[in-house]
């Protein structure tokens, strides 16, 4: 069977180490693109120097040349400024935006078939921005959200509780931001409600916790954002739809209609496949989730309306 092809646009923080587990985990070969001359080519170099000591045999080649990503079968996009102390992700918006579509119309043209998984910030509004620069079904793109939020409250969960990160299994909903809606209900150790283990100020704290995540990393790097979550989570996604998985994991997905949204891209738990987003699943949620969530759709939503997508 042919080797499938990946492309990582952006070789920064994020970028490199999202090539770096894609690698690792030989998903296919890898190709980190970025638009600084030598950087994607010298980490790409170093990645390849790792290979006969980790063992994979992805071959990885770094570019500033879309013409390299032609083919790709998923394209990971990281292109981007990250977001700097004191900085909401909408602060990034008019910048990555811009940078988004010479990225997306770059992708594009040498990947027509490609899906594309988003992870530059403000990450719905991101996504959204992509699906129409691409003129890409909206089953083809989706962005990183509940894999990383979910991945955040899990570790927050199992270290409070001294158990295994393995067993625990908690969903995020909502946009990728301070809105984000952590669901208590749908947290479990090994299928036991965490209900039954943490009292309810414990967990109320875990899930304040969980909204403020990106924020907590960013202020204690100083000069950058997360992105050793972010890069594992991302390459989640990416081999659910390279192995076909059918993995049911909350991303920022077009909604037409479900949990009352249309015509945008939210975070809500979907199965992600060889055909990208194959399905949404819609959970019950109560009137408080309810209400946590339509007030995140519509901070998302108000993003959206500043959006200047130059067309
Ligand atoms: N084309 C290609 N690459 C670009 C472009 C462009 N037009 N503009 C910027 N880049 C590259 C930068 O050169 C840099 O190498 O994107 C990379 C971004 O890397 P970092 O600055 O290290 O940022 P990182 O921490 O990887 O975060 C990237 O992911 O999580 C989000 O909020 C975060 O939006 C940010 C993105």
């Amino acid at each position: 069977m042919a080797r499938k092809k990946i492309t990582v646009v952006g070789a920064g923080h994020v970028g490199a180490h999202t090539a770096l587990w894609l690698a690792i985990k030989e998903l296919g070969d890898v190709v980190l693109l970025d638009i600084v001359e030598g950087v994607p080519q010298g980490k790409s170099l170093d990645l390849m120097e790792a290979a006969p000591i980790q063992g994979f045999d992805s071959n990885v080649v770094g570019t500033n040349d879309y013409k390299d990503t032609a083919g790709s079968d998923v394209v990971i996009i990281t292109a981007g400024i990250p977001r700097k102390p004191g900085m909401s992700r909408s602060d990034l918006i008019n910048t990555n935006v811009g940078i988004l579509k010479t990225v997306v119309e770059g992708i594009v043209k040498y990947s027509p078939d490609a899906h594309l998984l988003i992870v530059t910030n403000p990450l719905d509004v991101m996504v959204y921005a992509a699906w129409k620069f691409s003129g890409l079904k909206p089953n083809k793109i989706m962005g990183l959200s509940g894999a990383l939020d979910g991945g955040r409250m899990r570790s927050f969960i199992a270290m409070e509780l001294g158990v295994s990160m393995e067993d625990v299994h908690a969903m995020v909903i909502g946009g990728h931001a301070d809105e984000m809606v952590p669901l208590k209900k749908y947290a479990t150790v090994s299928g036991i409600p965490v209900s039954q283990l943490l009292s309810t100020e414990k967990l109320d704290a875990i899930m304040a916790r969980t909204k403020k995540a990106g924020g907590e990393i960013v202020a204690l790097l100083k000069t950058g954002s997360a992105y050793y979550a972010p890069s594992r989570a991302v390459s989640e996604m990416c081999e659910a739809i390279i192995k076909d998985k059918k993995r049911v994991i909350p991303s920022a997905v077009y909604c037409s209609g479900q949990y009352g949204v249309s015509d945008m891209f939210i975070g809500v738990p979907a199965v992600i496949g060889a055909n990208g987003v194959e399905r949404i699943i819609e959970i019950e949620l109560d009137s408080s989730e309810k209400e946590a969530f339509n007030g995140s759709v519509a901070a998302v939503k108000n993003l959206i309306n500043e959006l200047n997508l130059g067309k």
